[in-house]
């Protein structure tokens, strides 16, 4: 060959491989989105270029790879009913999402229990490495209102699904907490069957007087049925073990119940926690040993302020650490309630606070709020950023 020759072919090669280089670069930039920081409260695009829609979310960091599990929400009030299921997406940097589609589908037939128009909250998904399989936990209302009060279970082989309904059902039927009182198993007055659910509280009045709800036997109404659970969370343990955290006690009282070795059911062990103190979107983390939890009060979409508590052992006994948020519009969590707090992945002490800023009256347009926690005299913290990265983590 000729030396005109070869350079003639060196030329050819170098530049189709700068226009496959451009390529991929190219395809690369229009499959992703380029965040390189969290904008808490703007919208945020997917690799479509459409504003994320998972709200109330759950994460899970699988294979190198983040998963975001949120509720799908469609325009208008009717919204916030499931007509659509729980859509996926995932990440590598926690900045740029990638449209996984709907990991579980709302069904078409109106007898299922997740049939269309049905009410899913607050998916949360958790990997059993016993059976290798994949466990979405939700809220589920099949009714109007919130009087149900369900949980919901579904599995998958995929991490992104499709995720197949297992089962739904109030929590626990038959059994005592391990903390119940004797009240629990004296018999129910027919005023507290009579009790109006639909709230978040319990609004009783006896002859003019307030009723403490602990006073009032609710776990003994719901024992045979199964107790109630509304908002909720899943926490998996560093020993392998799993816990559902949910609203319960007409959202009076949090219970904490164990969940069986593969993630499915419950075992019948469970406590109550923060009696009274109606705390709802639970979020729990643990580090150096001790567990935090973060809810909210009972306001339904309106934001109030946040709680936190912390417990040396998940069974309690957990103490009020108050409101972590701090600064401006602290007294609403600055427009947002819990649903998750992550822990990033290779970064020590490193946690993400995630919150729904809801849009009742056009739910798919509600926005995310991640914040950074910091720790502080025994508590964690969250203050506000107009912008953020993970940078923040290596101060
Ligand atoms: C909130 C709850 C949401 C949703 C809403 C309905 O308090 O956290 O998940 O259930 O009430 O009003």
């Amino acid at each position: 060959m000729n030396n005109n020759r070869i350079i003639f072919i060196l030329s050819f090669l170098f530049v189709v491989s700068n226009i496959y280089t451009q390529n991929t670069k190219e395809s690369y930039k229009s499959e992703y989105n380029d965040y390189k920081s969290f904008h808490p409260g703007k919208k945020w695009l997917d690799n479509n270029g459409v504003h994320i829609n998972a709200h109330g979310g759950g994460f899970i960091f699988h294979e190198e790879t983040y998963y975001w599990f949120g509720e799908h929400k469609i325009e208008g009030e009717k919204g916030n009913r499931a007509q659509v299921g729980v859509h996926c997406y995932s990440s590598k940097d926690l900045y740029n999402w990638k449209d996984e589609g709907i990991a579980l589908k709302v069904s078409e037939n109106p007898q299922s229990p997740i049939a269309k128009n049905c009410i899913i909250e607050r998916p949360k998904v958790v990997y059993n490495k016993k059976t290798n399989k994949f466990v979405m936990w939700f809220h589920l209302e099949n009714k109007i209102s919130y009087t149900a009060s369900l949980c919901g279970v579904a599995t998958s082989d995929k991490i992104t699904g499709p995720y197949t309904f297992i089962k739904a059902g109030r929590v626990n039927p038959g059994c005592y907490p391990i903390n119940f009182k004797d009240l629990h198993k004296l018999p129910v007055p027919k005023s507290v069957y009579d009790l109006d659910l639909t709230g978040g509280y319990l609004q009783i009045v006896d002859g003019g007087n307030k009723i403490h709800p602990d006073d009032l036997n609710i776990i003994g109404r719901d024992l045979q049925e199964g107790q109630m659970s509304r908002d909720q969370t899943v926490f998996v343990d560093d020993d392998g073990k799993a816990y559902r955290i949910y609203a319960s006690e007409t959202n009076s009282t949090l219970h904490i119940a164990e969940l069986s070795e593969d993630y499915t059911e419950h075992t019948g062990k469970y406590v109550r926690a923060l009696i009274n103190r109606y705390m709802e979107a639970p979020a729990i983390f643990k580090k150096d040993g001790l567990y935090y939890l973060m809810a909210s009060g009972c306001t339904g979409w309106a934001p109030n302020a946040a709680r936190s508590a912390v417990a040396p052992s998940i069974w309690g006994p957990w103490q009020e650490l108050g409101n972590p948020c701090i600064g401006d519009n602290a007294d609403i969590s600055f427009n947002s309630q819990s649903t998750y707090i992550l822990p990033v992945n290779g970064k020590k002490d490193s946690y993400i606070y995630i919150g729904d800023r809801w849009e009742p009256s056009n739910p798919i347009n509600g926005t995310y709020i991640w914040l950074p926690i910091e720790f502080n005299d025994g508590k964690f913290q969250i203050k506000w950023y107009d912008q953020w990265s993970l940078e923040y983590f290596n101060k």
